[in-house]
Formats: C-alpha cells, sequence, structure tokens
C-alpha cells in the first residue's frame, strides 16, 4: 500500500504526541515537522531522520504532502489550514477548529473551494461508549428530548496556564476553558443534542491569573425545543463528567464510560394524560448498557483520516463539524460580556470586533515568538 505522505506542524505537547503516535499507523508516512520554534521539532527530526522547518509555508513549498496536521494555538490554525489547503494539501486540524468562527468558516470555505477534506481532532468520538450513546439518541429510543444537561470539569494549575505564553490570553487564545478544554464537551453536547438556537451565559475567572474564564456556565435551547445546562471550569477537583439526556420516552445518564438507560413503559406525553393518578410513577426499566472495547484516542482519529481520504468517505469529525462547538464556546462569552440571551447563528462581525476589543489590552503579543510549554500533554 502506497502511505500517504503527512508532517505535524506544531510540536509542542499535542504536536510531540501525534509525531510519535502516527508512526503505528499503517496508512502514513511521517516525511517532516515543523515548529516556529525550531528546537521543539528538532528532537523529532532527528528521532525520524526526517526534515525539520521553522515555517509553514516553506514546508507546503518544499515537502509533496497528502495531508498536515496542526497542532499549533488555535488562532494560528485557520492561517495554515488555508495555506496547505490552497497547496492541494488536505489539512487535520486540532480542536478547536479556530478562535473566532469566522475564521472556522473560512476553513471551511477553503476546504470546499479547493476539494480538500478538513477534518477535526475530536477524539472522544471515537470512544465505544460514547458511540453508543449517540447510535441510542438517533435510534429515538428516548423520544422527544425535553432537558439535556452536562456537567465537564477539567482541573488545571497556574503552571499549565503559565507554560505557554499564549495560554490564558486573549490574544493567544481567544477564549479560556471554553476553547481549549470544552471543546470536546461542546462536541459532544451538539452531537448528541443537536444545534442550539439561543444561549445565555455565565463566565468568570474565578481562580486564576489569567485573562479568560476558567469557569462557564450556560442555559442553552437546542433547535428540537430540549432546553439544557452545561457547566465547565478548570477550577475543581475531583473532576467531573455526567451528562443526562431526558426524553418523553426516558433517559440517559452517561459519565463518560457507564451508561445508565432507563425506558419507560409509556411516554410521559401520552401517560401523563391517561392516568387519573395525581402522583403516579410511571412504570420503567433501567439497565447499565454494555459496550465492548474498540481502539480509540487520537490516533483511530488520524487512522480514519487517512482512510477517509484513501477511500474518498467520512473522516471522524468534518471541520464543518467543528462549527456548532466553537459557536456555542463564543456565544457563552458573548452572551456573558454583554449580560444578556443570545440567538444563533451568532453575528461573525460583532464578535469578530468583541474579540479585538479584547485583544488590544492582551498581555500576549503574536508577533513574539512564545515560550514554553506544557511538555507532554496528559489526558485526562
Ligand atoms: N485533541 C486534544 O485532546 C488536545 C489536547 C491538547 C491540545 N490540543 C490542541 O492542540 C493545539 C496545541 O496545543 P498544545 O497544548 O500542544 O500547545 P503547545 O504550546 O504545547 O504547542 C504548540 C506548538 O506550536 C508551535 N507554534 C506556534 N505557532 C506556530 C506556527 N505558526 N507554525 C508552527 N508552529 C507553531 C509552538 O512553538 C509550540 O511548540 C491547540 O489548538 C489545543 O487546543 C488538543
Amino acid at each position: 500500500m502506497d502511505k500517504l505522505r503527512i508532517a505535524v506542524i506544531g510540536t509542542g505537547g499535542m504536536g510531540s504526541f501525534h509525531v510519535n503516535s502516527v508512526q503505528n499507523i499503517d496508512e502514513v508516512q511521517l516525511c517532516a515537522v515543523c515548529d516556529i520554534r525550531p528546537e521543539k521539532a528538532k528532537p523529532h527530526g532527528e528521532k525520524y531522520s526526517i526534515p525539520v522547518y521553522d515555517n509553514h509555508k516553506e514546508l507546503l513549498g518544499k515537502e509533496k504532502l497528502d495531508f498536515v496536521m496542526i497542532a499549533t494555538p488555535h488562532p494560528t490554525h485557520m492561517r495554515i489550514a488555508v495555506d496547505a489547503m490552497k497547496k492541494g494539501v488536505h489539512v487535520l486540524s486540532e480542536k478547536p477548529i479556530a478562535s473566532n468562527p469566522v475564521e472556522g468558516d473560512k476553513m471551511v470555505a477553503a476546504a470546499e473551494k479547493y476539494g480538500r477534506t478538513l477534518g477535526l481532532m475530536f477524539q472522544q468520538r471515537t470512544e465505544a461508549p460514547r458511540k453508543k450513546v449517540h447510535e441510542l439518541i438517533q435510534s429515538g429510543i428516548l423520544g422527544k428530548l425535553y432537558r439535556v444537561n452536562m456537567i465537564s470539569t477539567w482541573y488545571r494549575s497556574q503552571a499549565y496556564y503559565d507554560s505557554g505564553t499564549w495560554r490564558g490570553t486573549w490574544a493567544g487564545e481567544g477564549g479560556g476553558v471554553l476553547l481549549n478544554q470544552a471543546p470536546h464537551d461542546l462536541d459532544q453536547l451538539v452531537w448528541l443534542a443537536g444545534k442550539p438556537v439561543e444561549v445565555r451565559g455565565v463566565v468568570e475567572t474565578n481562580l486564576h491569573d489569567m485573562e479568560v474564564e476558567d469557569s462557564a456556565s450556560a442555559m442553552i435551547r437546542f433547535e428540537n425545543g430540549a432546553t439544557g445546562y452545561f457547566h465547565t471550569s478548570t477550577v475543581e477537583q475531583p473532576v467531573i463528567y455526567r451528562i443526562e439526556l431526558c426524553g418523553d420516552k426516558g433517559k440517559i445518564i452517561f459519565d463518560g464510560r457507564n451508561i445508565k438507560l432507563c425506558t419507560l413503559a409509556d411516554p410521559i406525553s401520552d401517560y401523563t394524560f391517561a392516568t387519573e393518578d395525581s402522583f403516579p410513577q410511571i412504570p420503567m426499566e433501567e439497565q447499565e448498557v454494555k459496550v465492548d472495547d474498540a481502539p480509540e484516542g487520537h490516533a483511530v482519529v488520524t487512522r480514519e483520516f487517512a482512510r477517509a481520504i484513501l477511500e474518498n468517505r467520512q473522516p471522524v469529525a468534518l471541520g464543518a463539524e467543528g462549527i456548532a462547538p466553537l459557536e456555542l464556546a463564543a456565544a457563552i462569552i458573548y452572551s456573558s460580556y454583554k449580560a444578556k440571551t443570545i440567538k444563533l447563528p451568532l453575528s461573525r462581525r460583532a464578535y469578530t470586533n468583541f474579540l479585538k476589543e479584547k485583544s488590544k489590552t492582551s498581555k500576549y503579543d503574536p508577533n513574539v515568538v512564545e515560550q514554553g510549554s506544557v511538555g507532554t500533554v496528559k489526558f485526562r
């Protein structure tokens, strides 16, 4: 089999992980690495005897590549992705797709224009229990959704935020926990509950010394009529993950691994009007839904992306699917700062102006090559 020729752009914490993990993927061959700080890429170049670049344009000009993996800070994803697709190179970008929905739109438009596949590293989508919950919802087992709640917390120390000058800043990240950790949660929320249409958010910097939020809460209305509550933060220990999906025919409670499914003997919408009992308990069945273990994680997303190109099929997550979770993150932030409910789609112009205003006083200067990074990325 001819292997797809790939390069990793951005070899900090996440990119270094990709550099090593793609070595076990039969469909790809790592041909080059690139980082604006050459000292971050050089050890990989030496280890795998491949060229090292400090500029993505030079990489794209000199190497014949099938796809690039982008693992740079989010505000840089758009420029690199568009340049790559213009050169005929497919792109697998880290989440979030970008730091501002308008940049995500440009990436999706470029994929369309240049006929390239733009995929996203939403590795949670490869996890068997999550796929099962998605399948259950799609099967209609819960009927009409009434309520969707998600609480997902990710603890981070001050050292984490201090480990890269871009972290926790408006100009370097465009948001805090909502842009860095929660994109996975927001993707899952949209994947399971559907498109959000209205948001009222409250974001706060509760604990950390940083410009952007370390905690966020939101009331969300979905297109299908369901309402929901979402909470995320990097301030709490032990961390928790819990999603409740409550429908007319039952309920799913999921902690990221274990699925509790409750199915009602009769839909609430029928039973409520049929019973003469004022305080009834609808007969129900409760079960733990079991799923078989299967390969999961970043390498599965990368391998599936390669197969999507080779076999002309869908990757785990398309770039276009990254817009809704990013827009939701942006709307939560914007709603909080404007103290009002935001209807989606979020105005691109208003949000860009908001980000520009916030970035004016940001301590991060994108023109100065940043110092430091987290080293090895750890996953929850
Ligand atoms: N999928 C996941 O689970 C996951 C986990 C962690 C991070 N991420 C994402 O990966 C991206 C990077 O995060 P990180 O924690 O690895 O950051 P990091 O700071 O550790 O690494 C980023 C690297 O990109 C380099 N860089 C910056 N601008 C560049 C440019 N224009 N061209 C080439 N290199 C450039 C930096 O020098 C640095 O080495 C972020 O978008 C983040 O959200 C995803």
